[in-house]
């Protein structure tokens, strides 16, 4: 089974805010992407705006032709963006508005009303609902009663972990994927995937749906290239 590879394209927007001007095109990059084989394109807008902006939300869901995915903590900004371009999935994400980066999923168990009432709202819009979250055993059977489609594996932690001992990294992410897969939720997953490390998770996750990466791939593509890079992230996922 192929795992799709959603291109995060935040780091492309962090580069053109750095001049103020529209240097990267994040519209371009998004659309080369496409051309270039991603699968889809994830954004996190976050309130302050420091990388993709409400713009760009905007300016996005009118050319992405792939799966469109808006990641983010679930306020009124945020469902006011899924009422407006019902994107193909939202990712919600438990940062607060000042974090430097998701470092966490969320407690299923302790927002689980929350997260059910959110979940049903953005579900009946059409998108496809997907919880960021770790590998505890009551977190994800909660994704599943709350109503969530797919949860996304937090995979920080392996990605800090893999180069000490890449059987003890994985080893919570096959006991969490095997419950996922036998209770019927898809499995994304996301944080800090990179070409070393990818190809290990893929192999040993069964049925991964899709995998969300930006900062790795847009670093590496300063060498190979964004054609070239995105070749190889597939390459990986084949
Ligand atoms: N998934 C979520 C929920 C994220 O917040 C991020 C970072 O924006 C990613 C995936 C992608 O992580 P990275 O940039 O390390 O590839």
């Amino acid at each position: 089974m192929s795992t799709k590879l959603s291109v995060n394209i935040n780091k492309i927007a962090t580069l053109r805010n750095a001049r103020g001007g529209n240097l990267p095109n994040v519209v371009q990059v998004a659309k080369d992407c496409e051309q270039f084989g991603a699968d889809g394109i994830t954004i996190h807008p976050r309130p302050d705006e420091r990388h993709i902006t409400g713009k760009d939300v905007d300016d996005l869901a009118q050319v992405v032709t792939t799966e469109y995915n808006i990641e983010g903590y679930p306020n009124d900004r945020f469902l006011a963006f899924m009422e407006k371009h019902k994107p193909t999935q939202a990712t919600l994400v438990p940062d607060g508005p000042n974090v430097l980066t998701s470092s966490a999923g969320w407690d299923t168990v302790a927002h689980f009303e929350f997260l059910e009432k959110i979940t049903a709202q953005i579900k009946s819009l059409g998108i496809r609902v997907s919880i960021f979250v770790g590998t505890d055993k009551s977190i994800i059977e909660n994704a599943k009663k709350l109503g969530a489609d797919r949860i996304e594996f937090y995979t920080g932690p392996y990605a800090d972990n893999y180069s000490k001992n890449k059987e003890a990294a994985i080893q919570p992410f096959i006991e969490a994927a095997a419950i996922a897969n036998e209770i019927g939720l898809g499995i994304n997953a996301g944080h800090d995937l990179n070409l070393d490390n990818l190809a290990y998770f893929k192999m040993n996750i069964p049925n991964l749906l899709e995998v969300s990466i930006g900062h790795a791939l847009v670093t590496d593509a300063l060498y190979y290239g964004l054609e070239n890079t995105i070749q190889m992230y597939k390459r990986e996922l084949a």
